[in-house]
């Protein structure tokens, strides 16, 4: 085996519950941001909405089963707040809990360990309308839902996941106006970043007073910035950006500070204490990588920031990323040499590709199982020189609702085919089954 991991190294692939549950109002759920977006024309792609999805409510036990099929070790999946409290807070909603107490019992009859994630980005709509991450006391909020979540699944859930990317969620959703809730405004994003720093924190602090038998990470998009030339102008962006994306999360979680760069634009949103409170010890820190940030200056744009396009000639996604796999080696050696080696899962990583049913029906995803491939080298480079890390989480198992592209961008393992809710295994599925009984794979 000319790639192989250590033999208690976590295999999983991870999903997100607006991506994939459908059943938007059923049950008592209430309305999240993501609801309130996909419904507002123009602002996904074709007009899509994640009201069906892949039908995962309903469809679940099949879901788990294919997943006991492709052998996976662990499963990251998130809470819809809206399904346990429809308003954000107040009186839990029985059959939302319910729901995820019954996925929670049919992965462990398959042995499957549950990795819960309290966040990935489907905010109450309630709570929104009281200001959002923008507001404080979301923060306290966020927190008593955490705790409550905790507390109810906690005896059958070992990894808890605090945030899913709220440094994507800040920008994308608060300052570039591309996700939920759509904001785009420099202070919004200044203060949403804050606070999902600080609700990080505040939860970790809040859990660990309630049993010291979980483990407590949060998930973080690192994606090594470059810039686009060598001058001075674009080299300057470029750490501006990554003070902006990768450093306003990373610093204050594992150092207590704030970047030189970004603590002027903060001031007014930092209090006494906010430091201390931010940099509670996690047991581990989630990584989600999936290209690299190519930086120019521009001085039209938001901090006089602009992304590049990749250079002529380089393989792309169907998301038009650059297939650029040294980007996880060099975020996962950013940790070690800068951050004190901290324990990492890299909790995404995969690739959207045009995948078709050929004529017998099967999908040849040659050029996912190629890029999963090139990444995993990538890991086991970084952890061969010492990187910290426990684990791989593909994104993702089922095609879903990409956000902003709706239903046109296929990330899964797992092919769904949206009116009939057919799901195919791709090549990729039998690839990365291999992968998991191997712990490893032969280069192709
Ligand atoms: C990440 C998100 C995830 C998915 C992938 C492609 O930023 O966390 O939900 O959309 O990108």
């Amino acid at each position: 085996m000319d790639i192989e991991f250590p033999s208690e190294f976590v295999w999983g692939a991870a999903t997100a519950s607006y991506q994939i549950e459908g059943a938007w109002n059923e049950d008592g759920k209430g309305q999240s941001i993501w609801d309130t977006f996909s419904h507002t024309s123009g602002k996904i792609y074709n007009g899509d909405t994640g009201d069906t999805a892949c039908d995962h409510y309903h469809l679940y036990k099949k879901d788990v089963a294919l997943m006991a099929e492709l052998g996976l070790h662990a499963y990251r999946f998130s809470t819809a707040w809206t399904r346990i409290f429809p308003e954000g807070r107040g009186k839990p909603n029985r059959k939302g809990r319910d729901f995820y107490d019954a996925l929670i019992d049919q992965l462990l009859d398959q042995e499957i360990d549950p990795w819960l994630c309290f966040y990935h980005w489907d905010l109450p709509q309630a709570l929104q309308d009281k200001g959002g991450w923008q507001n404080r006391d979301m923060v306290y909020w966020f927190a008593d839902y955490a705790a409550f979540v905790a507390e109810a699944y906690g005896d059958r859930v070992k990894h808890f996941l605090i945030l899913n990317e709220p440094n994507v969620a800040a920008l994308l959703g608060h300052m570039l106006g591309l996700h939920a809730p759509g904001k785009s405004d420099f202070m919004t994003f200044i203060a949403a970043s804050h606070h999902f720093n600080l609700a990080t924190g505040l939860v970790t602090e809040r859990l660990r007073s309630l049993s010291t038998e979980w483990q407590l990470g949060t998930v973080l998009n690192l994606q090594p910035v470059h810039p686009e030339k060598d001058t001075d102008e674009d080299m300057e962006a470029a750490e501006l950006f990554h003070a902006l994306m990768n450093r306003n999360v990373l610093d204050p979680l594992l150092k207590g500070q704030y970047p030189n760069e970004t603590e002027a634009m903060l001031s007014s949103v930092v209090q006494d204490d906010d430091l201390r409170q931010i940099a509670q010890p996690l047991d581990f820190l989630g990584v989600n990588c999936y290209t690299r940030m190519l930086i120019k200056s521009d001085k039209k744009s938001p901090f006089s920031i602009a992304q590049a396009s990749p250079p002529k000639g380089s393989e792309l996604t169907a998301m038009n990323w650059e297939v650029y796999p040294k980007a996880l080696y060099e975020s996962l050696k950013n940790l070690q040499e800068n951050y004190g080696n901290p324990r990492v899962f890299v909790t995404e990583n995969g690739a959207a590709y045009k995948d078709e049913l050929n004529a017998r029906g099967e999908i040849s995803d040659t050029a996912r199982i190629r890029y999963l491939e090139r990444h995993l080298e990538a890991v086991k480079e970084a952890m061969e020189e010492g990187a910290n890390v426990s684990g791989y989480f593909v994104w993702s198992l089922l095609d879903n609702f990409e956000w902003a592209e709706g239903y046109a961008k296929r990330f899964g393992l797992i092919h769904v085919d949206y009116e009939t809710q057919k799901r195919t295994p791709k090549q990729s599925f039998s690839w990365y089954q291999d992968v998991i009984r191997e712990q490893g794979f032969d280069r192709s």
